[in-house]
């Protein structure tokens, strides 16, 4: 499972037709509201859906489908009669559902696909995907994978932000402070502000329990995922849109 990406931080740059060279931008949208657009989106909900994401991917799952609604994620596996049903509300596993969305759930894989639906991450990914050119889950474990990946699209980057029903979220923020730190180039007020935050903790776990959603998590009893979620480029794996599924967003490892 170790990570063998490596990450420079060196700028990245496009060079015109003209011969103008200018640096490719990254800015981060800290709430859903934010209407932000570029070719390269990256999404974060790394307590807990793009973690669970780049887990599943990184276990042996072939795909993973992210639905807004519980409703649709149930009709989606009647219509493909297979599949493993995944997901939470309050951070609990859905009713009748085979999975939560804790990601020790999904380190080994026992199907092809997982049909997903949480509270924020999903919805954030089915949003992005109508935004931008192509879209990355990222978290912490798939971190220096996912900067790569943005790297090499050599084009403007946004990160959204999940957040916490529509709130801003201190864990999702860390994480795209750590993206924005590896990525370089030229940064919005929005990313340096990030780049700050996130340097403003001594670890990714102290980060990541700054928030709400891990005030959550230990009130349902599930602060072994916190630390999971917190371990950098554990798995070399970039969870990236590939199409809609009737309202699903499709996601598999590029
Ligand atoms: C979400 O989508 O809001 C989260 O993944 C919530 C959770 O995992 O509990």
């Amino acid at each position: 499972m170790a990570c063998v990406c490596s990450v420079e931080a060196i700028p990245r740059f496009i060079v015109s037709a003209g011969g103008n060279v200018s640096a490719v931008r990254t800015h981060v949208a800290f709430t859903p509201a934010e209407a932000a657009e570029a070719p390269t989106g990256i999404v974060i909900d790394v307590l807990r859906a793009t973690s669970t994401i780049a887990q599943a991917l990184a276990g042996g799952y072939r795909r993973v489908l992210c639905c807004g609604e519980v409703e649709e994620a149930r009709a989606l596996r009647e219509e493909l009669g297979d599949g493993l049903l995944a997901g939470e509300r309050l951070c609990v596993r859905i009713p009748g559902f085979d999975l939560g969305n804790s990601p020790s759930e999904f380190a080994v894989a026992t199907g092809e696909t997982v049909i997903l639906s949480t509270t924020n991450g999903t919805r954030a990914l089915v949003t992005a995907a109508a935004r931008c050119e192509r879209v990355f889950a990222g978290s912490l474990l798939n971190l220096a994978a996912v900067v790569e990946a943005a790297r090499e699209e050599g084009e403007d980057v946004a990160v959204f932000c999940a957040g916490v029903k529509g709130e801003f979220a201190m864990d999702d923020a860390y994480v795209a402070g750590r993206i924005v730190e590896l990525l370089a180039g030229e940064r919005s007020d929005a990313a340096h502000a990030a780049l700050r935050l996130s340097r403003s903790f001594d670890s990714a776990e102290e980060g990541l329990r700054a928030s709400q959603s891990a005030r959550n998590l230990l009130n349902a009893g599930l602060e072994a995922d916190i630390a999971w979620c917190a371990r950098e480029s554990e798995v070399d794996i970039v969870p990236r849109f590939v199409g809609m599924h009737g309202s699903a967003a499709e996601i598999t490892a590029a």
